[in-house]
Formats: structure tokens, sequence, C-alpha cells
């Protein structure tokens, strides 16, 4: 691995040192098979793609129908997204996610490798901004990462921690494991899908 000078993950240039440095371990230069398979058959709403990185999924949501933005903190992220999406590069936005505000409301929002690009003891924020940004019966859809090492980015999940944090806010609907991971994924992941309960 490359010596970076920055190692905390909370701000946009430790991101900015990877993606310049072009150590992405994390990337998989594509769209994963399941939300491929998803998106084939799903009624398009409003998405949003937190933690894009190369944002190739954006392509994917807006290629089937969907108004779909990706954001990212980091400024040399979002340059790749924008090479990455071709002619949907004006949907890619620089934003932080926990001050961004979408322009129209969710019917989703995708997760890959951004709850666990984060320490845990950001993840009460997370699921609390996912759930203020998705309305009732909003579905958060994608892959989760499972791991007990300390040490991260990546930071993966105890099952148990992770239905505790998400209990409050969403019911898990759909888990399937992953047939197509990348190595640093491989066997570590699974499809899900949580469905935003009613707000209290
Ligand atoms: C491990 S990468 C994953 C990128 C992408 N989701 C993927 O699957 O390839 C995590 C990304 O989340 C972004 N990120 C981390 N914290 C963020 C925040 N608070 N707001 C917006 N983006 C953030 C980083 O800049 C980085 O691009």
């Amino acid at each position: 691995m490359p010596d970076f000078t920055n190692r905390d993950p909370r701000t946009p240039e430790f991101w900015d040192q990877r993606f310049d440095g072009a150590f992405t371990p994390w990337d998989r230069g594509g769209v994963p098979a399941q939300l491929a398979a998803w998106l084939a058959s799903a009624p398009a709403g409003a998405a949003l793609i937190p933690g894009c990185g190369s944002g190739y999924e954006l392509q994917a949501f807006c290629a089937a129908g969907w108004n779909a933005t990706a954001i990212d903190f980091s400024p040399s992220a979002v340059v790749a997204a924008q090479r990455a999406v071709g002619p949907w590069r004006a949907r890619v936005v620089e934003a932080d996610f926990f001050a961004y505000l979408p322009a129209q409301p969710l019917d989703l929002i995708y997760e890959r490798a951004f709850l666990c690009a984060m320490p845990r003891d950001m993840w009460p924020r997370v699921v609390q901004r996912w759930a203020q940004l998705l309305p009732e019966d909003g579905l958060l859809l994608g892959y989760f990462f499972f791991d007990n090492n300390p040490k991260g980015p990546p930071f993966g999940a105890e099952r148990e921690r992770l239905l505790q944090l998400m209990s409050a806010h969403f019911d898990l609907e759909q888990e399937q494991p992953v047939g197509d991971s990348i190595a640093v994924f491989q066997g570590k992941e699974r499809w899900m899908a949580w469905r935003r309960k009613k707000a209290l």
C-alpha cells in the first residue's frame, strides 16, 4: 500500500489521496449483478447514491429510467465518477452525505461500501440520516459488509449489531449471498433490501 499522509476516513482528503494515488481496492469497475437484476424488474423513481466513489451504478440507475443522483465529498472521487458515467455526469454532485438535501423526495438509497468506509462510531448517524432521507416505505438497497476486524476501512458489521442499529427505522425485506464480490469483500458481503418503517 502506498504511504498516505492522511489516515482519517472521516475526511475528504483521506479519499482524495487514495483516488489520486490509484489505490482503490474497493472499486469493482462496474455494476454488481444483483443490482442490475433488480433494476431490470423494479419501477423507476428517485434514487440517491451516497459516497458513490467511481459511481458506475449511477449509469445503471439512469439508464433504467431513474431520477438518480450520486454524491461524494471527495473532489477526486467526483472527478472519477464524472469520467465513469459519461452522459450522466451532471448527476454527480460533490456533497457531504450528512448535509446534503435532495432536490426531490427520494424513493430509494443505494448502499455499497459507504457504511463500511466509516468508523463504526459514526454508524448511528448514518442510519439516522438514511431514515431522515427516506419516506415511509422507501427502500435502502445494496451491499453490506460483515467482518469483525477492528481495523478499517473497510469496517465490517457484526450481524446482530447491524440488525440492532437498523431496527428502529427499517425492516429487513430481502437478503441474499453475493456471487460476484471482488477480493476485499469476498464471502463477507450480503445483498440486502431494507424497507423504511412508518415514522413514529
Ligand atoms: C470505499 S469508497 C466506496 C465508493 C463506492 N460506493 C464504491 O462502491 O466503489 C467510500 C466513498 O465514500 C465517500 N465518503 C465517505 N464519507 C462521506 C461523506 N460523509 N459524504 C459523502 N461521501 C463520503 C468517500 O469519499 C469514498 O469515495
